[in-house]
């Protein structure tokens, strides 16, 4: 099943509350979350604070995206605000199996972020504790950005890993991409094996005048 997240990273945030409810009104299915941090990524944004604010307006599943250095201090925090799904990137965090798990001991699923340069690598001892596996389409920090076209060719890899995956234990992994999706590009990057769709921009950037009390005609491009 594929699965559409928008990222709150572009919703106007003097209305932060109506832009999640509105948009899972209109057909998405998850919140993509972005946690930055101002030294893993060049750029600041919210923390659980927020999360926790916006968790009682929706049942919708809180996809949190870290993009923080350190990390595992913030996990336990997430967990508190409502969390359901917390992802970090590898490089953040001195002990990627420990993060895993702290994720898990919170009652969240985990996911590993790669960004663009990072190796897939990083999954070969880990995957029974991953449940995503988050590709990034555009080096991390800001929306907007244009999608790396080598993102497809790595999305294919992941697939691979995924699948074998799958038949080893039964357990299927999400593989969520994340950056410069739009609608004309949207069915290329699934034919490469993406599941799990996040859009900031495009969606929040292109509420429409015809969807004056919701996200309909946007969240129906995709
Ligand atoms: C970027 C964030 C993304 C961002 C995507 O670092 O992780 O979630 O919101 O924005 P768009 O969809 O505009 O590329
Ligand atoms: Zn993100």
């Amino acid at each position: 099943m594929f699965l559409l997240a928008p990222s709150i990273l572009s919703a106007d945030f003097t209305r932060l509350g109506a832009e999640v409810t509105d948009v899972i009104a209109s057909g998405a299915d998850w919140i993509h979350f972005d946690v930055m941090d101002n030294h893993y990524v060049p750029n600041l944004t919210v923390g659980p604070m927020v999360c926790a604010a916006l968790r009682p307006l929706t049942e919708a599943t809180i996809d949190v995206h870290l993009m923080v250095k350190p990390v595992d201090r913030l996990i336990p925090e997430f967990g508190k605000a409502g969390a359901n799904l917390i992802s970090f990137h590898p490089e953040a965090t001195d002990h990627v199996d420990r993060s895993l798990s702290l994720i898990r001991e919170q009652g969240c699923q985990a996911g590993l972020v790669f960004n663009p340069a990072t190796p897939l690598s990083y999954l070969d001892y880990v995957m029974d504790k991953v449940d995503l596996i988050l590709l990034m389409g555009v080096n991390p920090g800001f929306g907007g950005q244009a999608f790396i076209p080598a993102t497809l060719g790595k999305l294919r890899e992941a697939r691979v890993r995924i699948d074998a995956h799958a038949r080893e234990t039964g357990r299927t992994i999400r593989l969520q991409i994340d950056g410069g999706v739009k609608p004309d590009n949207i069915a290329t990057i699934a034919r490469a094996g993406a599941d799990t769709f996040v859009a900031g921009s495009a969606i929040y950037g292109a509420r429409r005048a015809e969807d004056a009390h919701g996200y309909d005609t946007v969240v129906g491009a995709f």
